[in-house]
């Protein structure tokens, strides 16, 4: 059994502040290019917005930050920016590992790390043991993830651990090997660089989550920025499959799920 319900089965409580923002960081290539830079210069300028986002979170009493840094397809891309990349995500995570855990932040990785570098797969697992016990803000790494993985990862998982579900698995069944179990769904999406896609982030958890997009480019991104969002966030109905009526506590036929 997980230990966060799902939203589909049980209604959420919803808070002012979203308890959980989920972030597609997107649009570095353009901003570099907006300035004659190479596109790596946009991946080097977003670790700065990253940095302020997670502070702005925690100034915000968010209490679950989950970053797409590297898709599942991302690896078509040109092979200089790939490995560009993959040193930008060890060179911010030694410099940040002493001070995500200074801030009481616990540091988790989500995607398969089999194709990483040993020394990047090392490196997170030493940032996730050393940040274990916090709980200020959970900050959350999608790299090499992709939704349609994620989903039959976990399938697969309990297919080898719970054969005799064959055929019948539940939500339940499914939801503890799902990469984000430990979390809640994510209340709040932001996808920036102006795309209105999910390009196969948190295919299953993102069910009820309510999605903004912005035609900010990432490295323009900042507390500003996802104050917007958060108060766009505010003027939302989640409704959960409910009517307008039923929420606004009007005379109702039939019964409260
Ligand atoms: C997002 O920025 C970062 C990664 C996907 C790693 P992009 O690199 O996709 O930037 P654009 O979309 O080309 O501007
Ligand atoms: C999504 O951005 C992935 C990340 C931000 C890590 P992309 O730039 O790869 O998405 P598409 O290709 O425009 O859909
Ligand atoms: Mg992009």
């Amino acid at each position: 059994m997980s230990q966060h319900s799902s939203s589909t089965r049980e209604i959420p409580k919803v808070a002012a502040v979203p308890n959980h923002v989920a972030i597609i960081m997107d649009g570095n290539g353009r901003w570099a290019r907006k300035r004659f830079l190479p596109r790596v210069a946009g991946h080097k300028r977003g670790v700065e917005t990253v940095r302020e986002i997670i502070r702005a979170c925690i100034h915000r009493g968010i209490s679950y930050l989950t970053l797409f840094a590297f898709s599942s397809e991302n690896w078509r891309r040109p092979a200089d920016e790939v490995s560009f990349l993959m040193q930008l995500f060890l060179r911010a995570l030694e410099e940040e590992i002493a001070r995500l855990h200074e801030n009481r932040i616990r540091f988790r990785a989500i995607g398969d790390l089999s194709r990483f570098d040993h020394r990047l797969v090392d490196l997170i697992h030493r940032a996730e043991a050393l940040t274990a016990g916090h709980t200020r803000l959970t900050l959350t790494v999608a790299a090499n993830y992709g939704g349609r993985w994620d989903i039959l990862q976990a399938m697969n998982r309990l297919a080898q651990a719970r054969p005799e579900r064959a055929g019948q698995v539940s939500e339940d069944d499914l939801a503890p090997y799902l990469a984000l179990s430990y979390a809640p769904e994510p209340d709040l999406f932001i996808r920036t660089g102006g795309e209105q896609r999910i390009s196969n982030f948190l295919l299953w958890q993102l069910a009820y989550t309510e999605l903004h997009f912005t035609d900010l480019l990432w490295p323009e991104f900042d507390a500003n920025a996802l104050d917007v969002a958060i108060a766009s966030y505010q003027r939302r109905e989640r409704r959960f499959g409910r009517t307008s009526e039923q929420l606004s506590g009007l005379p109702q036929a039939g019964g409260e799920a």
